[in-house]
């Protein structure tokens, strides 16, 4: 079943097909009202369901977007309004849907829960996010990357920050695009090690500097994301405000970048926190194509898991 469940776990030649695919739609919509049809519509008669357990505005309104322009429609659900929120099974829930459904999108919490799905279900299930990883955004980033300065491979990306789940995907990134990433962050939000291990294994560079100055030199890429995600308890708030305050992505930092560096952050983003505004609204930031790829993106990536 072609889930896209994760950056590492999809071949690295229908990766690179999603992203030249994401290109040639994004280029062929050139100017068209957003809510007019694709010329091809390869997701007529189709329906997906798009769960979330979590709050969105980026996943939600381009996944819906995308499906519709390609010809398809889409049920979007809230976990806690369905039966999984009060007690029946993932398995059961996935046996169900793929009774009514060609394709199921979920943002959730645990990442077994996307494993369960996608293990009951017989039809294609895409992760949009859960605790540990966060592929779609990462594949809508290398977009907006070689958009602006070409391949990515070879390039060194800095994330600034905590090594959460966007991070995750951004190392899984790394080795399957063949780019270089340094974590510059305190130690004990370091990015799980076995995600580290992976990218090396796959010939990768990953370094983990404290220093954030000595992390940006040479930075094509600096990218930082929330402090405190949405899985995280706001009771820690303080604790990692605190620990995370020497990493915001500021204009004294982005002068140790490259002087053509890039910015980039998955956005929602809390301004002055971990990144200022200078920054955000500055030259060196894509932040906003980097949302609008989510659309053309997804709609490669549903395209690869439904084979049309
Ligand atoms: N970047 C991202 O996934 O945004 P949403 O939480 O708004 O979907
Ligand atoms: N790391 C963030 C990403 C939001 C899109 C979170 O999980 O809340």
């Amino acid at each position: 079943m072609p889930h896209f469940l994760d950056i590492h776990t999809t071949d690295p030649a229908e990766l690179r097909h999603m992203i030249e695919q994401a290109r040639a739609m994004k280029t062929a919509r050139d100017g068209l009202p957003k809510g007019s049809p694709d010329a091809e519509q390869p997701l007529a008669n189709h329906m997906v369901a798009l769960i979330f357990e979590k709050p969105s505005t980026r996943t939600r309104v381009s996944f819906d977007l995308g499906v519709r322009q390609m010809g398809g429609q889409t049920m979007v659900l809230s976990g806690q309004e369905m039966q999984l929120g009060h007690g029946e099974t993932i398995a059961d829930t996935a046996r169900v849907l793929s009774r009514y459904v060609d394709l199921i999108m979920i943002r959730t919490f645990e990442e077994s829960v996307l494993q369960e799905l996608a293990e009951y279900a017989s039809v294609p299930v895409i992760n949009g996010l859960t605790n540990r990883t966060h592929p779609c955004q990462i594949m809508a980033d290398v977009m907006t990357y070689e958009e602006h300065r070409g391949p990515i491979a070879g390039r060194k990306v800095v994330w600034s920050g905590d090594g959460n789940n966007v991070c995750a995907s951004f190392l899984h990134a790394a080795g399957q695009f063949g780019f270089d990433l340094t974590f510059t962050g305190p130690e004990v939000l370091d990015p799980e090690p076995e995600f580290v291990a992976l990218a090396r294994e796959k010939g990768s560079r990953v370094e983990i500097i404290r220093d954030p100055v000595r992390a940006v030199e040479g930075a094509d890429l600096v990218v930082t994301d929330t402090w405190v995600s949405m899985h995280e308890s706001q009771s820690n708030r303080e604790r990692r405000h605190n620990l995370l305050r020497p990493y915001q992505v500021n204009e004294a930092l982005m002068a140790h970048a490259r002087p053509d560096a890039l910015f980039m952050h998955c956005l929602p983003a809390h301004r002055e926190e971990e990144v200022t505004s200078a920054v955000m609204d500055g030259p060196q930031s894509v932040i906003f194509d980097e949302a609008e790829n989510r659309l053309h993106a997804q709609k490669a990536i549903l395209r690869h898991c439904l084979g049309v």
